[in-house]
């Protein structure tokens, strides 16, 4: 497409009616939290739902956003803002921490489950990233057509995206793409976070596919924070990483992440990105954050987490942009073609349930997100005894 012609048609009209030049990136930004479950951990309250669109529409009128959609899965508010203000904007994470804030005032007069769960401070200081709220955002020229899907999830973790995104950007039986693709034949690179020790690391892929599953097979230590294209650069794919319950430093419940990822044109199709959901991984989660579990993937109205809280969700709703609008959603796992995954998950649960509170489907001592094994520990202190040689 001609250049000139895109930046002409992105650029605003000056008051005067001249071109005025703008920013002619987007920035995609998504930020959620969980600020009061209706009821328990299952679901948003609708009056929930309708105070954060006002509070985005407000920011919508005063043009600090190009454009939004508020969505949900399980108990977590998802705000999708298109804007051009950049990643880490203060502007951009006071707006949704504002949000977040109407929307607990209005959980405390429902005494919803958990209000203000995810809200761990409050003092904002320009930044929601280790306030509580998980943030996915990526800034990007929008190309001639720019589809995006964004997915969210409940009763799970940020690693919970590995093993997908390791399909989607890795495997050629996933994502024939990579082999028949001249725009993807170079592959991928994975920028990897180590969610404990706070480093991070880029695995070029395919030559270090085996480097990178070494690291990203330990999903609640590992996460993949972002996937960019080798070929021109882009960035195709984020998420978001933050683990609250390092952070708070007690249980205020899991991340229930959520992750962006651009499709088509040198960058794996639609399909390919919805394809590694048909066979439901076993992520951590569920019950108390602390069960391991099939994450099922779930059209809108089916997101809400029932049975032993869950099993866990995630929901994918894809936007073609058009100048920053977002135009959309199409929910696309409340196609039938994923019925089968469902059906597959419901038997794992059903499987897995069965072990009750020993591990595997409890998750390890040290991952767990609350444990008695202190107290438990200290009152039985007296009856432990040396076993000798
Ligand atoms: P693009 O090369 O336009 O992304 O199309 C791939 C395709 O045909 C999807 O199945
Ligand atoms: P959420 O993290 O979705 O609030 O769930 C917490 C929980 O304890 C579910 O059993
Ligand atoms: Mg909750
Ligand atoms: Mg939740």
């Amino acid at each position: 497409m001609d250049q000139g012609a895109y930046q002409i048609r992105l650029s605003d009209k000056g008051e005067g009616g001249e071109n005025k030049p703008v920013n002619s990136k987007i920035t995609l930004s998504v930020i959620k939290a969980d600020v009061g479950g209706f009821v328990g951990h299952s679901s948003v309250h609708p009056a929930l739902m309708a105070r954060a669109k006002e509070s985005l529409s407000r920011a919508d009128k005063e043009q600090l956003l190009v454009d939004y959609h508020v969505s949900s899965v399980g108990d977590d508010i998802n705000l999708i803002m298109t804007h051009r203000h950049g990643v880490d904007n203060p502007e951009i994470h006071q707006l949704a921490w504002e949000t977040f804030k109407d929307c607990t005032d209005v959980a405390r007069e429902l005494k919803l489950y958990g209000a203000g769960q995810d809200l761990l401070s409050d003092a904002f200081s320009g930044n929601v990233r280790g306030l509580g709220p998980g943030v996915a955002e990526m800034e990007f020229t929008e190309r001639a057509s720019e589809p995006v899907v964004i997915f969210m999830a409940d009763k799970t973790e940020p690693g919970a995206w590995n093993y997908p995104l390791f399909k989607m950007f890795g495997d050629p039986f996933n994502t024939i793409g990579l082999v028949i693709d001249p725009k993807m034949h170079q592959g991928f690179k994975f920028e990897v976070h180590d969610l404990i020790d706070h480093k991070k690391v880029v695995f070029s892929l395919p030559e270090e596919l085996y480097d990178l599953l070494v690291f990203i097979g330990a999903p609640g230590h590992y996460c993949v924070k972002g996937i960019y294209s080798k070929t021109t650069g882009e960035i195709a794919a984020v998420s978001s990483t933050q683990r609250l319950n390092l952070m708070a430093g007690r249980y205020v419940g899991k991340d229930d992440p959520v992750m962006i990822v651009r499709c088509q044109s040198g960058l794996p199709a639609v399909g390919e990105v919805l394809e590694p959901f048909a066979n439901p991984h076993l992520v951590s989660g569920w019950m108390r954050g602390s069960h391991t579990g099939p994450l099922m993937p779930v059209g809108r109205a089916q997101s809400t987490p029932t049975r032993f809280d869950g099993p866990p969700r995630v929901v994918a709703l894809g936007f073609q942009l058009a100048n920053g609008k977002l135009v959309g959603p199409q929910d696309f796992f409340a196609d039938v073609a994923f019925d089968r995954a469902r059906a597959k998950a419901n038997e794992i649960a059903d499987y897995i349930r069965h072990l009750g509170p020993f591990e595997p489907h409890r998750l390890h001592l040290e991952e767990m997100e609350y444990t008695t094994l202190p107290d438990v520990m200290k009152r039985l202190t007296d009856r432990f005894q040396d076993i000798g040689d």
